[in-house]
């Protein structure tokens, strides 16, 4: 692992609570990682002597290694996401990383099934593009679970790749719809019920909260064996 230091070059709020940044990285100058790791921020903590660590997943690909993105939900009062939203563009930061086990595997001729709730839709992003294109022929499908029409964001960057790669299949599903939405509702776990039937030439990728990748994986358990790789970003 390396300490890098970068400059924040974009801030978009994506959402009410959800804010991508863009990092230039500038010493060294660019990083290499595979898509799927995390990078560690170093934070201070009200009433605690040390700075607390707290990791974020890149969004970005590994083909721009001068830059990479990321996605977080604010957390009141959280140490690390305020902090992160707190930086200004021009400013200066230093992280360490690339590190973490979470990334695209040898998975022979699989399929993969990406599967995320929340802002775990960020390590899934980079996998995906990598994905696309290093292998656009192999079947590729991402199930994304938010709670309502707020939430909502990377909706027409997932469209248009899904009708540039037809072997790219989205689905993004609402737990907790408000009035008018036309689209598929319900929780990941439903949407894997229904859609998927066989597991045997599957590697399923998973990424959020930890009651949904404990609910998730014992859901595809049920249905056969296959990889299951996994980072979960929080304890329920
Ligand atoms: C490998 C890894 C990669 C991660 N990548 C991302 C990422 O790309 N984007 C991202 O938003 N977060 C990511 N996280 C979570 C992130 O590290 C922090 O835990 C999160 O930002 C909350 O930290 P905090 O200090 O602001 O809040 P804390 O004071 O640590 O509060 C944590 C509490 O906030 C709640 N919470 C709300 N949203 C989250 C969330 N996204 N993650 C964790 N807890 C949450 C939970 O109830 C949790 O108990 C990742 C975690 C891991 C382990
Ligand atoms: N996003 C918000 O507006 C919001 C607001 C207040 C607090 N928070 C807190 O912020 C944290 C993280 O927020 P988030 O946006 O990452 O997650 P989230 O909003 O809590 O959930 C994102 C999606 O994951 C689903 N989910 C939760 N548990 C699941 C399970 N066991 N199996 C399958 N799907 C599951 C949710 O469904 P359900 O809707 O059915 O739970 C929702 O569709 C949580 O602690 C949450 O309580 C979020």
């Amino acid at each position: 692992m390396n300490t890098y230091t970068a400059e924040v070059c974009r801030i978009q709020d994506l959402t009410h609570d959800v804010r991508a940044i863009e990092l230039r990285v500038l010493d060294p100058p660019t990083m290499t990682f595979k898509a799927g790791q995390f990078v560690s921020f170093e934070v201070p903590k009200e009433g605690q002597p040390r700075p607390v660590t707290r990791p974020y997943s890149i969004a970005s690909p590994p083909a721009q290694d001068d830059r990479i993105l990321l996605v977080l939900n604010l957390v009141q009062g959280g140490p690390g996401s305020s902090y992160l939203f707190r930086l200004r563009q021009g400013e200066r930061t230093s992280f360490k990383g690339p590190a973490g086990a979470f990334y695209l595997r040898d998975d022979g001729e699989r399929a993969r099934v990406f599967i995320a709730t929340g802002t775990g839709i960020a390590p899934m992003r980079s996998m995906i593009l990598a994905q696309l294109h290093r292998q656009p022929d192999r079947p590729v499908t991402l199930f994304w679970g938010l709670r309502s029409q707020r939430d909502l964001y990377w909706q027409d960057e997932l469209a248009t790749l899904a009708a540039a790669y037809p072997r790219f299949t989205v689905v993004t599903t609402l737990s907790r719809p408000e009035p008018g939405w036309q689209g598929v509702t319900g929780r990941v776990t439903a949407l894997l019920d229904e859609r998927i039937q066989s597991v045997d030439n599957l590697a399923i990728y998973l990424c959020g909260g930890s009651a949904m990748i404990t609910d998730v994986t014992a859901r595809i358990n049920a249905k056969g064996l296959c990889p299951i790789y996994r980072e979960k970003y929080y304890d329920e």
